[in-house]
């Protein structure tokens, strides 16, 4: 439940609070003044607030789908997703009854497919628990698979206008500017939280939270922030002392590791290609792939492929000609993903480490849900000049 905090609310807009001397480690927000925190911002917001098409509903549960797809994706990705998501599954009961495989193949390209497993899971809890109707309280909206405490804060205060504060990653670079905290933000986490709490308007929660993002995404930008259009300026910590571009702090990161994949199109006499489910959890949990594994070192692409092939699915191939090579990065690591068409020579496969198994013809591929990097080994199956063998 939300903490009380001590408020100061008392200057107009265009006063123009002097700034503080900052203590090492203090936020100066119980100092400063909350009152023109919330006029100057409400005000930018009115006339530079971004028209997003979430913003023109009330309903929760379009709601609820916008912040979780925005939760690791940015606004224009986001936006035509949000779309067809909602066509295809117009409310909790419709979202709820869909199979899982229709629910990943319409997040295909989004990423983090526990989003979109989450998602389908908390539709059957707010069936089994709410008949359906998204809860206001906040403790039940918690206790709904895949949300944390600011996608809470974020369809509280959007769908019904309820005082909760939010701390995603564009609200905790605001606030550690606005407050000049000289450590990552991650490891201020329970000062952040304070902040947000306490600048958020009681009165215009709704309108205070959809600002406050609206100034991380637009103004107060992790590179080159446009402090002189910032509402802000004239109490931002950071500003006063030249910090803006050294604040937030990075946590020091480990080297992004690089894995080289192996990947088979394993084609049989029928001219069809095998594909594989995988398993539930995990970063692709529940979607297609195209098998294949990890190069070890000194192994060659052939050699891999070939090996990956028997541990996993216990049949014999030809590796053949090369088909595409594919970068692609994921959060925390990037791939190669080394695409060869291969012959199926014997056995008949088993799913040894996946889900589920089938040969389909290339036309058929669409109807599956793949990782975006799969998609373009798709396309290139589709453009190849491979006769038809069926
Ligand atoms: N990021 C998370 N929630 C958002 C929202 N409602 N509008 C814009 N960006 C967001």
């Amino acid at each position: 439940m939300l903490p009380t905090f001590r408020c100061a609310d008392s200057a107009s807009l265009g006063d123009i609070p002097s700034i503080p001397p900052l203590e090492d480690g203090a936020c100066s927000i119980p100092t400063l003044d909350v009152g023109f925190l919330r006029r100057s911002l409400l005000a930018w917001y009115a006339q530079q607030g971004r028209s997003l098409p979430w913003r023109e509903t009330r309903d929760p549960y379009a709601i609820w789908i916008s912040e979780v797809m925005l939760q690791q994706t940015q606004v224009k990705t986001v936006i035509p997703y949000y779309h067809r998501w909602l066509e295809q599954f117009p409310t909790v009961t419709a979202l709820a009854q869909a199979d899982q495989q229709q629910v990943l193949k319409v997040w295909q390209g989004l990423g983090y497919y526990a989003r979109a497993r989450r998602l389908h899971q908390a539709a059957q809890q707010l069936l089994e628990r709410h008949q359906g109707q998204f809860p206001s309280s906040f403790d039940a909206v918690m206790a709904l698979a895949g949300i944390g405490q600011t996608t809470a804060g974020g369809i509280l205060s959007a769908a019904f206008n309820l005082p909760y504060p939010i701390l995603d990653g564009n609200v905790k670079r605001v606030l550690a500017r606005l407050c000049a905290i000289q450590e990552p933000p991650n490891r201020r986490l329970k000062q952040l939280w304070q902040v947000s709490s306490e600048v958020l308007d009681t009165q215009h929660p709704r309108d205070f939270n959809q600002a406050l993002m609206d100034l991380g995404a637009t103004v107060c930008t992790p590179k080159q922030p446009q402090c002189d259009r910032c509402p802000w300026q004239s109490v931002c910590q950071a500003y006063a002392r030249n910090l803006q571009t050294q604040l937030p702090m990075s946590e020091p990161r480990n080297p992004i590791p690089h894995k080289q994949i192996g990947v088979a199109v394993i084609w049989n006499e029928q001219g069809q290609i095998l594909i594989d489910r995988r398993r539930p959890e995990g970063l692709l949990g529940g979607m297609w792939e195209f098998p294949g594994g990890k190069i070890e070192p000194g192994e060659t692409v052939e050699a891999c492929i070939q090996r990956e092939i028997q541990e996993e699915l216990a049949i014999d191939i030809a590796v053949g000609d090369r088909l595409i090579v594919i970068d692609h990065a994921y959060s925390h690591f990037r791939v190669t993903l080394n695409v060869h068409h291969c012959s199926h020579l014997n056995g008949d496969p088993q799913p040894l480490e996946c889900d589920e198994i089938r040969w389909v013809r290339p036309d058929e591929l669409e109807q599956y849900p793949f990782p975006k990097a799969n998609v373009q080994i798709i396309e290139a199956i589709l453009a190849t000049a491979i006769p038809a063998r069926s």
